[in-house]
């Protein structure tokens, strides 16, 4: 009788690793373009690589357009979610700037600071089911914050940690532990990314996502030792004086 439920217990456990292996399995790390540049979206959209976008006020200011109008260029162009963000500090001001970004396109994800106020505001609306990004996070104990909020997002920002001496991808790997800890279903969106190993360092880790700016993407792409090779082959395939469409 022990032995079986012992075997019985032992089948659960192995039954839910599976489970879990194959869940991991199925979720694919996501690419979101960091970006408010509509030709840069557009190159890079149709590699299929491009799954969302994210935006912020500078980037707006760079972009020099309207907020409104290029904010709804990227919705009609992008599948995915794209984040838009507040310029209020206050709850009140969040809450109505928030209902005429969500109001540009059925993909809007709302992006808030993480500030009492932010966070009442990523309640407020993760509330009714839409979706909220929490942007300016630099500690773990502020993503658990925006995770118990129910945020959509939880963006680390690694970049601007590193410009200040400290190592932004122990931030992702400490909020990755305790998210699985708790089975939060808030998706880690690494931020700031300057650099392709960002983008490798985040995909060990486990990273939900990675926004990265064209300059990043596009460098993934590189190795030195694609192209030389490519040089060969082309050089040799020359000679054989073949064509094979
Ligand atoms: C994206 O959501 C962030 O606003 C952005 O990645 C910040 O990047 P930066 O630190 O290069 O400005």
């Amino acid at each position: 009788m022990g032995l079986m439920i012992l075997s019985a217990s032992l089948k659960k456990t192995i039954k839910s690793l599976i489970l879990f292996i194959l869940m991991k399995r199925k979720c694919k790390m996501k690419f979101f373009l960091d970006t408010a540049e509509i030709d840069e979206i557009r190159a890079l959209y149709d590699t299929g690589l491009v799954d969302g976008v994210t935006t912020n006020p500078s980037l707006i200011m760079k972009s020099g357009r309207d907020i409104f109008e290029v904010t709804k260029e990227i919705c009609d162009l992008v599948d995915g979610p794209v984040s838009a963000e507040v310029a209020a500090l206050d709850y009140e001001t969040m809450v109505r700037e928030a209902a005429a970004l969500y109001n540009i396109a059925d993909n809007i994800c709302l992006k808030v600071p993480l500030t009492v106020d932010g966070i009442k505001t990523c309640k407020h609306f993760a509330d009714q089911g839409l979706k909220v990004n929490v942007t300016l996070c630099f500690s773990a104990a502020q993503a658990l914050l925006a995770a118990k909020a129910g945020a959509t997002f939880i963006s680390p920002f690694v970049g601007r940690h590193d410009d200040i001496g400290q190592n932004g991808m122990a931030l992702i790997a400490d909020i990755r532990q305790i998210y699985d800890n708790y089975d939060f279903q808030t998706e880690i969106l690494v931020a700031s990314t300057r650099h392709p190993v960002h983008i490798t360092d985040s995909a060990l880790i486990g990273a939900d996502v990675v926004t990265l700016p064209a300059k990043v993407l596009n460098q993934l792409f590189k190795h030195p030792l694609t192209d030389n090779g490519l040089a060969g082959f082309l050089k040799d395939w020359e000679k054989t004086g073949q064509t094979i469409a």
